[in-house]
């Protein structure tokens, strides 16, 4: 079996947590990290057992030869640094999120990694979650009917930083896109309701919370909350034509109502749907990172795409930007794929 030689870009706490995961991955070697400072080199080398550690990027691909690069640094960074890893020949990219901070930043590395014949893998990780799969699944299986309709909350705002995980995760579980985004955001946190957080204030005083509705292009319609007085675990809602299913994110509990039967009729909407036993499978955490790196392993070595592309990626981003620009507009209706001039508009998104 070919190993394939790993290495970290960026040793922050969540780099080095994906590199803790290709730890349980066959076919896998963790070699070397790269970190601009020396406090993250040193963590690293402590955490991360006998690899080598290097100043940046570039100087650990030419002294590392890498077949795959995880991209563990912030999304401002990633479309310079993948131009440099694609350039030098990295065989695959496992990007954190966010893609990046504007659209133009995102095309570029998709036209960077298709130049080069290099996989890039989105690091959406709910796509490899049992738990999405699962109600993927469900859904597709006609369990609440045709879905009609539905509604997300999430609790610390942040429609980019949190936003590109859920609008990303939607686009998966409906097996759709955006066509139409209508948002109101409001930057900061709201603290006549909310105890003040300097963390939080500060991520939101950039990266707002808000309200927003997305009609997909199969005819979904979801409303959103996640204004900063939203204090409860991610929760999504998905109603059809025989009932609803809503999925807690945390312990993922979920809650199953349906009809015996499905209906286009509007006369049968009073039936009531009956609570039907129903229960996702589970994984253990960082199972969905080591089942996307293994994928990436296959994707390179077959050519496939990714299930989580750089296309993929640039329409979670695209819908940040259509809510910003619904926003900015007063909520006027912005119709996705967004025009040219969208490009250059640069978000904060941590
Ligand atoms: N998917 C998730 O569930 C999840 C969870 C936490 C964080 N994140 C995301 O992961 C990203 C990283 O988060 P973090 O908290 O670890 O960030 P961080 O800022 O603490 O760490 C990033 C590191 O990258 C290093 N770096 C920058 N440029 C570099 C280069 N050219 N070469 C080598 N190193 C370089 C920096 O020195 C820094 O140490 C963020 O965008 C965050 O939103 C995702």
């Amino acid at each position: 079996m070919k190993q394939y030689r790993v290495g970290l870009v960026g040793c922050g706490g969540r780099g080095r947590q994906l590199a803790r995961y290709v730890a349980g991955v066959d076919g896998m070697q963790l070699v070397a990290a790269a970190d601009l400072t020396a406090e993250r080199r040193e963590l690293a080398r402590a955490e991360l057992g006998e690899i080598a550690v290097y100043p940046d990027h570039a100087t650990m691909m030419r002294e590392a030869r890498l077949d795959i690069a995880l991209l563990g640094t912030t999304g401002p960074l990633h479309a310079a640094i993948t131009r440099d890893l694609c350039a030098m020949g990295i065989g695959g990219i496992y990007c954190e999120k966010p893609m990046a901070c504007s659209l133009a930043d995102a095309e570029q590395i998709i036209a960077d990694c298709a130049a080069s014949g290099t996989v890039f893998m989105m690091g959406h990780q709910r796509r490899w979650m049992p738990e999405i799969c699962g109600l993927r699944d469900a859904l597709r299986s006609g369990i609440i009917g045709r879905v009609t309709h539905g509604s997300m909350f999430w609790a610390t705002g942040r429609v980019g930083s949190n936003g590109t995980h859920f609008f990303d995760a939607l686009n998966f579980i409906l097996d759709s896109q955006p066509v139409e985004v209508v948002g109101r955001l409001v930057h900061g946190l709201d603290t006549t309701r909310v105890d003040d957080h300097p963390g939080f204030a500060a991520r939101l005083a950039n990266d707002p919370g808000g309200i927003g509705f997305i009609t997909y292009a199969n005819g979904v319609r979801m409303a959103f909350d996640f204004m900063s007085d939203v204090l409860l675990p991610y929760t999504y809602t998905f109603c059809g034509t025989r009932g609803w299913l809503t999925v807690c994110e945390i312990d993922w509990e979920v809650d199953l109502r349906v009809r015996d039967a499905d209906t286009r009729s509007l006369t049968q909407s009073w039936t009531m749907p009956q609570r039907t036993p129903f229960s996702l499978p589970r994984g253990p955490v960082g199972l969905a990172e080591q089942d996307a790196y293994r994928e990436l392993m296959a994707c390179i070595a077959d050519g496939t795409r990714p299930r989580s592309s750089g296309e993929d990626g640039r329409v979670a981003l695209e819908t940040i930007v259509a809510f910003h620009r619904s926003s900015a507009a007063g909520m006027h209706p912005v119709a996705l794929p967004l025009p040219a001039d969208a490009a250059s508009q640069t978000l904060v998104i941590h």
